[in-house]
């Protein structure tokens, strides 16, 4: 035990192997994006896996790991069960923190925004995507529900297989996307002595706003 205490107090990584071109930032922080999920998609393991925080109406913040499924300039789509207490949360208070952490790039993007649900038509379509298993496990999981300790999922899975068997399944309404709007976006870049580069940009009359901010 004290052996393992003194190896996490002991753990120190440099930060070495890129740096953010301050003199040529783009003015849209999508592109930046864009660039660092490419080389991220390419480097990482989870390179689209991110930590989505959010508030419950008793001002209670929880974070949870989901997978981004799409993105652009109007921002960042997730998905989910709409009945699910990151739901319930985006319900009662939609602003939003998304965090992804890029070790081998030693990167890390912080975005604030305001979720919505998006269209029922493209939930729809990244539903049809879905593998057939995938698409079957929404219908019978009740995300976030407390269930019984000795609960069947195969018992379940097996009931409603048969029930589509031979037909389409379709996306159960309690199912679909969010998009989140970013309203700032921090790109964290690793570097010697722990002195990282940190640049955030944020909406201010309808533009982004560029500023670098103190590691
Ligand atoms: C790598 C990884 C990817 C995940 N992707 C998703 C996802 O895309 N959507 C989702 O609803 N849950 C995903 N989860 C599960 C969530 O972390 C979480 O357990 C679930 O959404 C319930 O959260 P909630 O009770 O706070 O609503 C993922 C978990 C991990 C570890």
């Amino acid at each position: 035990m004290s052996d393992l205490k003194s190896k996490i107090k002991n753990l120190r990584e440099d930060f070495n192997i890129y740096k953010i071109d301050l003199q040529n930032l783009p003015t849209h922080p999508i592109s930046l994006f864009h660039n660092w999920m490419d080389l991220a998609i390419e480097k990482e393991k989870e390179a689209i896996a991110f930590v989505l925080s959010t508030v419950s109406k008793d001002t209670i913040p929880s974070s949870r790991v989901l997978l981004l499924r799409d993105f652009d300039e109007d921002g960042f789509t997730f998905f989910t069960n709409y009945k699910s207490a990151k739901s319930k949360n985006i319900d009662s208070n939609n602003k939003v923190a998304l965090n992804f952490f890029w070790p081998h790039s030693q990167r890390q993007i912080r975005i604030l925004g305001d979720a919505a649900k998006i269209h029922e038509k493209e939930s729809d379509q990244y539903f049809s995507t879905r593998p057939r298993e995938s698409q079957l496990g929404a219908w019978i999981s009740e995300q976030s529900k407390t269930i019984d300790l000795h609960f069947d999922f195969t018992a379940e899975m097996q009931k409603i297989s048969s029930q589509f068997e031979g037909k389409t399944v379709e996306r159960p309404k309690h199912w679909g996307g969010y998009k989140v709007n970013p309203l700032s976006i921090e790109f964290w870049q690793g570097q010697p002595s722990r002195l990282h580069q940190r640049v955030k940009y944020s909406i201010c009359e309808n533009k982004w706003k560029i500023e670098r901010l103190a590691p």
